[in-house]
């Protein structure tokens, strides 16, 4: 018997078991892998959260070590796949839409059977795709992937060419731990649902870079760091978030469809970018962003009161990853970076216990009409 139950965005439907990660969005909680974010985020090296999505477990010294060496040997991309990123930095595409075109190609110029060699691939390869177009698009040369620096200081390198600021370095790691998976969000479900028909990585990847890209998934963070500067700019925080909202606007940054308090990833965030701008010495830019905060949430509570829209995980991505000195137009790209190791580790989770996902909907159009020939309508 089909339930004719309508779940809109399929709120508050299980439709998969997973030992990756949970979220309690009434307590504001994150686990992944078993840890709570808070502790995760600011010890592990972006590799051993990749390595205990795979295996449920932190690894040892020496697995780490070889499963640094591991990825690190997955990073070059071909000419082919570098080819299709010139092509799409002289045509201006946006850094997303060049993701997805460079994660379909990623099999080019990469042969093997193993679904696990696949998943490792894409999480070594990412990083050197988003590069390569930045670079292509900025008019310089790529720089080429060094085996000897970890996850996260190589995709800095990559970027600028240059050695990484340590302090960028843990930011970004931090940030990379942070949002590397988050229960069934809408592009890690378009993943499972792709590995669901035992489709390939490649593949079900590509289909959730695609979902990342929507402003209300992983698309927040540019225009928050836009309106953060704007604001910075008018130096009426308050002035500003109430014309926004007056004109019907929404507040990127806020609101979440599971939590209904603060993100808990918006405080670890808060805590990295509050070190990194100390460090920096624009501590000021850090607090003219507390005091947005702050005021938007309360205009918020104004706007909505039966609803608690709260800062979200986006908000402050934005301010730590513009004081690491990535370019927003990168933010979205950033993030697929780290949730790539989520997406494929559900898709491997997905076929260790696979039944295809095949939702059903309710049909609310016409029954028996007639056929009318084409020159009588
Ligand atoms: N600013 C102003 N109003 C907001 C809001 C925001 N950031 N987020 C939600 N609302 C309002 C909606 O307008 C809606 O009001 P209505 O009932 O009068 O139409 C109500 O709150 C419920 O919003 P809804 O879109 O139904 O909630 P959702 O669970 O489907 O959506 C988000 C969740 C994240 C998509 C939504 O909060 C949003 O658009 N936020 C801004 C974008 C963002 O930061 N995305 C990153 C998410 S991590």
């Amino acid at each position: 018997m089909v339930d004719q139950e309508l779940h809109r965005g399929l709120e508050d439907i299980a439709v998969a078991e997973t030992r990756l990660s949970t979220i309690d969005g009434e307590a504001g909680e994150l686990i992944i892998g078993g840890y709570p974010v808070e502790e995760l985020a600011k010890n592990a090296l972006y590799e051993e959260s990749v390595f205990l999505l795979f295996n449920d477990r932190l690894p040892t010294k020496s697995e780490l070590e070889s499963f640094r060496t591991e990825l690190a040997g997955y990073r070059k991309i071909s000419e082919e796949i570098k080819q299709v990123l010139r092509q799409a930095a002289r045509e201006n595409a946006d850094a997303m839409d060049a993701l997805r075109m460079g994660v379909a190609a990623a099999n080019l110029g990469f042969d093997s059977t193993e679904s696990t060699d696949h998943a490792k691939r894409l999480v070594s390869v990412i990083p050197t795709i988003v590069t390569t177009y930045w670079r292509y698009r900025s008019g310089k040369e790529p720089v080429e992937p060094r085996d000897d620096l970890g996850h996260t200081a190589n995709y800095l390198y990559m970027l600028s060419g240059e050695e990484p600021d340590p302090a960028a370095v843990r930011g970004l790691e931090t940030y990379l731990n942070t949002v590397v998976d988050h229960g069934l969000n809408a592009s890690t479900f378009v993943a499972r649902s792709i590995a669901s028909s035992d489709s390939d990585l490649v593949s079900a990847v590509t289909g959730a870079v695609g979902s990342l890209k929507g402003p209300l998934h992983g698309g927040a963070p540019g225009p928050v760091l836009e309106m953060l500067l704007v604001a910075h700019e008018s130096d009426d925080p308050e002035g500003y978030v109430q014309e926004k909202l007056d004109a019907g606007e929404r507040l990127m940054g806020f609101g979440h469809r599971v939590y209904r308090t603060r993100d808990p990833r918006a405080e670890v965030l808060s805590r990295a970018a509050e070190r990194l701008y100390s460090g920096s010495g624009d501590r000021a830019f850090f607090g003219f962003v507390e005091e947005f905060e702050e005021t938007a949430v309360s205009r918020l509570s104004d706007h909505k009161p039966d609803r608690k829209l709260e800062t979200n995980v986006e908000f402050y991505t934005a301010v730590l990853l513009y004081g690491v000195g990535i370019p927003q137009e990168l933010f979205t790209t950033t993030f697929a970076v780290s949730r790539v190791g989520g997406w494929v580790a559900h898709c491997l989770e997905q076929a260790a216990d696979n039944k295809i996902i095949r939702p059903v909907s309710i049909y609310v159009g016409d029954h028996n009409r007639s056929w009318t020939p084409a020159e009588n309508r």
